[in-house]
């Protein structure tokens, strides 16, 4: 009777052990599953082994540029990859130097007919490179990963490559007119409308919200601006190599600047950073733009018009 009893108490006890163990676990499982989440919505899916399904692995052996200018943008996006074929994409030859254009397509796989325009677009124009990741604006980092594995790969013998925004209007005479003008082929170098301290956004509602387990620091280390920079061709692979041990932030711009961070290489200031233009004047004129790099525009439309106002007049400025 009296050890019947022990029995029973003993059993009560570890009963209840086992059911706190269980809600214990249960629970911490659940913190993981929401932390776990909160990260995956920031997580940027590179390394990985992403293909090329439409490619010009020869373009730059056949035509040895002197800079090879990459026009990221999206797949569905062929207006844009128009404007720029009419506008600045048309100057090859500046000064004997050749600059090659290519635009950089990420997929829209589910999308049959849009792949089969962009082979016959890619027939035509010979221009496009796409990797076989899913194109969208938070894998923009992604995008400029696989711009310089290819850079790295397809063109070690030229010698700038530039990552230009679809929406900027580039000044190709005035960029070779730069690079040219600095005393000697450069190594380790970059160089754009350089943002200094820039502070990390910790506002969840920001479209630029980083959250502090995914980058600690409160502000970003100096990075050229997006929408136009420029480097000396030894970068790419260097950017490449140590990006495997910088975790990817979306913010590809950003990202770049922490990846240079870690190679203990600042970006430059160039030149003369008024010619590099987020915003221009109301009151645009061609004598403007011909004193200028890169011009951020608001439409395709402004873009054509700005360059057919530069071009339809040969008196200079
Ligand atoms: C597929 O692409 C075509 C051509 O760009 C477009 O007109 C169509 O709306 C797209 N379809 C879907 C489902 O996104
Ligand atoms: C691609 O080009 C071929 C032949 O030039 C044409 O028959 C086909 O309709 C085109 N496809 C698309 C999606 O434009
Ligand atoms: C980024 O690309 C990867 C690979 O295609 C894909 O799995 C992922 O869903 C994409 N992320 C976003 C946010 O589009």
């Amino acid at each position: 009777m009296f050890c019947k009893s022990w029995l029973l108490v003993g059993l009560f006890i570890l009963l209840n052990v086992l059911l706190l163990y269980f809600t214990a676990t249960t629970l911490e499982t659940r913190k993981w599953q929401k932390m776990a989440k909160k990260t995956w919505n920031h997580h940027v899916a590179y390394p990985q082994n992403y293909r090329f399904i439409l490619d010009q692995p020869k373009k730059c052996e056949e035509q040895k540029p002197f800079v090879v200018v990459i026009v990221p943008v999206a797949p569905q996006n062929v207006e844009a990859r128009n404007a720029i074929r009419i506008t600045w994409g048309s100057e090859e030859l500046v000064q004997d130097k050749l600059v090659l254009v290519l635009f950089l397509l990420g997929s829209q796989s589910a999308n049959e007919t849009l792949q089969e325009q962009l082979q016959n677009e890619s027939q035509v124009y010979q221009d496009i490179i796409q990797s076989n990741f899913l194109d969208s604006y938070r894998n923009l980092t992604i995008k400029t990963l696989v711009m310089m594995e290819w850079l790295s790969k397809n063109c070690p013998q030229a010698s700038y490559g530039a990552k230009v925004d679809a929406d900027v209007l580039l000044n190709i005479k005035n960029l070779l007119h730069m690079l040219l003008s600095l005393k000697s082929l450069q190594r380790n170098y970059i160089t754009g409308l350089v943002l200094s301290g820039n502070i990390v956004l910790r506002d969840p509602s920001s479209k630029f919200y980083i959250p502090h387990d995914v980058y600690p620091k409160s502000r970003y280390p100096p990075y050229p601006l997006g929408m136009c920079y420029i480097f000396s061709m030894d970068l790419p692979e260097k950017i490449l190599h140590i990006s495997r041990h910088v975790r990817p932030i979306f913010i590809e711009d950003a990202y770049v600047g922490m990846c240079l961070k870690h190679l203990g290489i600042a970006p430059k200031k160039p030149p003369n950073i008024g010619q590099f233009v987020v915003k221009p004047p109301q009151r645009f004129n061609r004598c403007y733009y011909s004193g200028r790099i890169a011009i951020l525009t608001n439409s395709q439309t402004q873009l054509i018009s700005y360059w057919m106002d530069f071009h339809s007049d040969k008196r200079p400025c």
